[in-house]
């Protein structure tokens, strides 16, 4: 990731380039949490290659902490639900293939339910964001000095999910994102 002027590394950056209507992004998620409502708090966007398209599975993260292991690539997930490609997820998620130096895997909706905050971990890859819903006590928190709030602002944001990293919703209403993980950087 990039550094500022005091050389403190920045966790989340925007991406300038990309931007979309909040309006719109609240219209679509309505009609798509409509056709395909949240389970536990997740949605899938995208599948893999040879499989047909399962909004809902069991796999959490890519890697298992217990285990030790990897449980999948992330790049496995590389096909974008067919009946979905009219949104502007896909247009999200098109637009971000374009320029982004790391292959596109999963792309998920997440939800965290008022007052929950996941287990520190790192991720193996970093992950692009859209806040979909949120309330100003939702954080990523990269321990020990970042805790960043993002904004629903049509904006899409790149965290950099391989740091130890947390997310908390500490407020009263659940948050949403648009979250779009990354496989291994092309070389
Ligand atoms: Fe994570």
């Amino acid at each position: 990731m990039t550094t500022d002027a005091n050389n403190k590394i920045e966790m989340v950056r925007f991406l300038p380039k990309l931007s979309y209507s909040t309006d719109q992004l609240q219209k679509e998620l309505e009609d798509l949490l409509k056709a395909y409502p949240l389970k536990r708090g997740r949605l899938n966007l995208t599948h893999r290659k040879n499989e047909t398209y399962q909004p809902y599975d069991n796999l959490f993260q890519s890697y298992d902490y217990e285990a030790q292991k990897k449980r999948f690539d992330e790049e496995e997930f590389s096909e974008f639900a067919e009946e979905l490609k009219s949104t502007v997820f896909y247009k999200i998620y098109d637009d971000i293939r374009e320029f982004s130096p790391m292959p596109l895997g999963r792309a998920r909706l997440l939800e965290i339910e008022p007052r929950q905050c996941l287990h520190l971990h790192r991720d193996t890859n970093m992950r692009y964001h859209i806040a979909l819903k949120t309330n100003p006590e939702s954080f990523l928190i990269f321990p020990p000095a970042e805790c960043i709030h993002l904004p629903v602002d049509g904006r899409v944001y790149l965290a950099n999910t391989t740091a130890s990293h947390t997310a908390m919703n500490a407020g009263h209403s659940p948050r949403l994102h648009y979250v779009i993980s990354t496989g291994q950087r092309n070389v």
